[in-house]
């Protein structure tokens, strides 16, 4: 294997990356963006990981969820409080079923590039650069927006560290206190028919809550306002994560400092390409997303590539096959990776294999198709004597209307009322939370 740096990605073929027009403007911005202070610190990255590996052992549930692609318009109090309740609600939901502790990542403070299946995109005969999220250009359809702007990553950096400080305040005050009733917003249970199920589980998290702080008294107040909360996004702007990788005194190797947890996304994976290159070098724990064109042979030697060592809680194998495929593709791969005796965090994004066109073209996703790709995961980890250890979502804190179904039944027609998302539909508020609480039923059934 050639030496590892955080440049060596630079050798191998980049997808998926911008073309800047101005060269100058572009090492401008690293530059900057090099000598900025990091977002994250090795500590936390490392506490992470040490968690993450108390997942694979079944010591504890993974939460990872947020926007498609973050905005730089939604870098608002309100979007990031309702984003970080959201998570924190779920993830209490999920304590509750699985009577694991649930680690937090949101797909935050840094997600803003995205893949696209075209470099280019036509209208009315015009040709432009394809809109790769807000860290590389900008939506409208016009030749100024479109242009690749380096300064973007710097201003994507700045953005992420405000949401990010903000968050970090919120995780550490009352915020997270959730034995406040008002918290809960029931509301769309009323519409379901499992409303009075959800309403007791509601019930028994907050008795169980006041039980430890009778308990507990003065010494356990503190912990329950204080949250542990990480970042995560995917690794796709190489540009931008290789300015954030630094060494850090006293520890070995290299750590990105932009996030806690980067992922590989599916069509980034290949065994030589650029993303798996700068991956295999950094001491982040790192999730890979594999979907069903994934292969035993590939998985193995993409393992075998980022985590030679077999560091406990350094890979997270985020599965995303959809409903339809989760049966004939994970078991395999499950196999070749116990073959190989190796021990993964196994998460299912139900996501991303599940996503549909209406008629007047919005892409979707259906409420029941979600679920029922974490519970045929879960039976296929059941029969295959490995555990689903998380879950992936695309959601949001707010009352969009981008995916179908839940409790209030939205259907297609519903979508135009208040589809958001430049990229994926996402979980609404409520669709969200019930999603939690269905998976919690299913897991407390065992
Ligand atoms: C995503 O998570 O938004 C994404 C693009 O996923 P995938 O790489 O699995 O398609
Ligand atoms: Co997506």
């Amino acid at each position: 294997m050639s030496p590892w740096s955080p440049e060596s990605w630079r050798e191998r073929e980049a997808l998926q990356q911008p073309t800047y027009p101005d060269g100058e403007a572009l090492h401008a911005a690293l530059t900057e963006l090099g000598r900025l202070p990091p977002l994250v610190t090795s500590w936390e990255i490392e506490s992470l990981r040490e968690r993450l590996a108390g997942v694979a052992r079944g010591e504890a549930f993974l939460l990872q969820g947020g926007d498609c692609a973050e905005s730089f318009d939604d870098c608002t109090p309100n979007s990031i409080t309702s984003k970080l309740k959201i998570l924190l609600q779920m993830s209490l939901v999920l304590v509750h079923g699985a009577r694991k502790p649930v680690v937090r990542v949101g797909r935050i403070a840094g997600q803003y590039a995205k893949p696209r299946s075209s470099d280019l995109e036509v209208r009315d005969e015009k040709t432009l650069p394809s809109y790769r999220g807000d860290l590389v250009n900008r939506s409208p359809f016009t030749d100024d927006d479109r242009r690749p702007d380096p300064w973007l990553l710097v201003k994507g950096y700045e953005r992420a560290s405000l949401t990010l400080n903000f968050i970090r305040a919120l995780a550490d005050g009352g915020f997270a206190d959730i034995r406040h009733p008002e918290y809960w917003d029931l509301e769309f249970a009323k519409h379901s028919e499992l409303s009075t199920q959800y309403e007791a589980v509601v019930a028994q998290i907050r008795e169980s809550l006041e039980f430890m702080e009778v308990i507990g008294g003065n010494d356990l107040a503190p912990s329950l306002r204080r949250v542990a909360f990480y970042t995560s996004h995917e690794a796709l702007a190489l540009a931008y994560e290789t300015a954030q990788t630094r060494r850090v005194p006293n520890r070995d190797g290299f750590y990105n400092l932009s996030t806690h947890m980067p992922w590989i996304g599916m069509r980034t994976a290949q065994v030589e390409g650029a993303h798996v290159e700068f991956c295999r070098g950094i001491s982040n724990p790192i999730g890979i997303k594999i979907g069903p064109a994934m292969d035993d042979a590939w998985l193995v030697e993409l393992l075998d590539r980022v985590d030679p060592e077999r560091v406990p809680g350094r890979v997270t194998l985020i599965h995303r096959m959809g409903a339809g495929q989760v049966e004939s593709k994970l078991p395999g791969l499950i196999s070749a990776v116990q073959n190989v005796g190796r021990e993964v965090v196994w998460c299912c994004d139900p996501m991303h294999g599940n996503t549909e066109t209406t008629q007047a073209g919005l892409k979707t996703r259906r409420f029941d198709l979600i679920l029922e790709e974490i519970e045929r995961s879960l039976d296929v980890h059941n029969a295959s004597g490995t555990r689903l250890g998380g879950v992936h979502f695309e959601m949001t804190g707010e009352d969009v209307t981008e995916c179908t179904g839940g409790a209030r039944g939205l259907a297609d027609a519903d979508l135009s009322r208040a589809y958001r998302s430049r990229v994926d539909p996402r979980l609404n508020y409520e669709q969200a939370l019930e999603m939690a609480l269905r998976i919690a039923t299913r897991l407390r059934a065992g």
